[in-house]
């Protein structure tokens, strides 16, 4: 099958809506994913590093593969194809229908991703080019610097270009996960959210969209400056990354009690805060994670913001959910006991002791969450925390709550 026939419409406008590195947040809106209930490829991509095109141990297992090979197409022992020589659009074809037969969601995607990031096309638009070359049989590639020679195609661009053993050895690794229902962001070990790229690494959280609108209506709402913010259960570190480095004057301390997420969010508060051109270096000042849970957490300093994309998936809505999500993303990262509301409870609860008066509290909560967490607000008897809004995601769910500490 022609991987033009492959190509559904909506890739092609997906393309036409990849964001560029200094698009801050506009493009989030245009994401069409449920939270956890698709697999999570809907961001784009920023400038690729190299140092993170893959989880390093997988590379190195992986890499001990010889898969030196001129032949059209092999098997391993495992009965999985080589595709050392193959032109680009055919392993993109058999990729397809490779992840086709194993139910994963989104193929076409996926083995896009995979495939820019085997033929370590800019992490930027590399995707973009694969498709607009994949879908346009006329498109000429003047500067086809590969040494692959054209055999069945009568043009010259990335489509037609033959995989190297190296980099069929890297997509076929890649596939192999994917084939597994690794979420993509895992296989890749890097993603986007908003304007920056992230090491993201098991079992921690993929940021999803909402989250990136989470952040644009904090930004929006904030006009005192400086902020001093929590970030409750921070995972890969985006959301109080994102807000230390947007607002200003604003410093960030994330808490999570799971160990890799402070080691990853304090490498990606390095990657995004840390200046590489002379301007502000805002790393390590304005961004600080500790191993402590929101139970036992007792800051140094009061709190004007705090933040929290918590676990709040209800127990019984587990089961709902995807193998991508649940064989990968961990319990702690998505349940939130049998409502959903265990760590909400806690953080609302320890909001006056943690916050200066007029503090604000955002949260992204279960659609079932902001009536309960309101009425309970509304019946306490001098209760310290008021509830002051609920907001609606992209998708129209009562995502976002807003309180206010008294
Ligand atoms: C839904 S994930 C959010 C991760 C990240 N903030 C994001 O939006 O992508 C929830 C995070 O809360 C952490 N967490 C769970 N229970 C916690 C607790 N009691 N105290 C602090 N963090 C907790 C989990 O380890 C996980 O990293």
């Amino acid at each position: 099958m022609e991987m033009s026939m492959l190509l559904p419409s909506n890739l092609i406008s997906y393309c036409a809506h990849w964001r560029g590195p200094s698009r801050h947040l506009s493009s989030f809106k245009q994401q069409q994913r449920s939270k956890y209930t698709t697999t999570t490829i809907i961001t784009s991509s920023a400038t690729r590093n190299s140092n993170n095109y893959c989880n390093d141990d997988e590379i190195d297992t992986d890499m001990d593969m010889d898969m030196d090979m001129d032949m059209d197409m092999d098997m391993d022992n495992s009965n999985n194809l080589m595709m050392t020589g193959w032109t680009v659009r055919k392993a993109l074809d058999e990729s397809i229908r490779r992840l086709e037969d194993k139910k994963v969601t989104e193929p076409e995607y996926s083995v896009l991703h995979l495939m820019a990031f085997a033929l370590q096309l800019p992490w930027e638009n590399g995707i973009r080019d694969l498709i607009t070359t994949s879908t346009d049989d006329d498109t000429k590639n003047d500067n086809n610097t590969n040494n692959n020679n054209n055999n069945d195609e009568d043009d010259d661009n990335i489509k037609t270009m033959l995989l190297t053993s190296e980099q069929a050895k890297d997509f076929e690794r890649m596939l192999q996960r994917r084939e597994k229902h690794e979420p993509i962001q895992y296989v890749l070990g890097q993603w986007d959210f908003l304007d920056y790229t992230i090491a993201i690494r098991r079992p921690l959280l993929c940021p999803r969209p909402e989250t990136e609108e989470l952040v644009m209506r904090i930004v929006e709402e904030t006009t005192e400056s400086p902020v001093h913010i929590l970030d409750c259960g921070c995972g890969t570190g985006v959301i109080g990354i994102a807000l230390a480095e947007i607002l200003p004057d604003a410093t960030v301390e994330a808490i999570d009690i799971e160990p890799i997420a402070i080691e990853t969010s304090m490498e990606n508060a390095q990657r995004v805060l840390k200046d590489q051109s002379g301007g502000i270096d805002k790393y390590p000042d304005c961004y600080i994670a500790t191993l402590v849970s929101a139970n036992d957490y007792k800051p140094e300093h009061p709190f004007d913001i705090v933040v929290s994309n918590p676990p709040y998936i209800p127990r019984n809505d587990m089961k709902t959910l995807t193998d991508d999500v649940t064989k990968y993303e961990s319990d702690q990262a998505l349940c939130g006991g049998n409502d959903g509301m265990d760590v909400i409870r806690t953080i609302i609860r320890r909001l006056p002791e943690w916050c200066n008066s007029e503090a604000v509290c955002w949260m992204e909560v279960d659609p079932s969450h902001p009536k309960i967490i309101q009425e309970w607000l509304d019946n306490q008897d001098g209760g310290k925390v008021r509830f002051e809004s609920s907001h609606k995601d992209m998708f129209g769910k009562d995502r976002f709550v807003k309180l206010r500490v008294l």
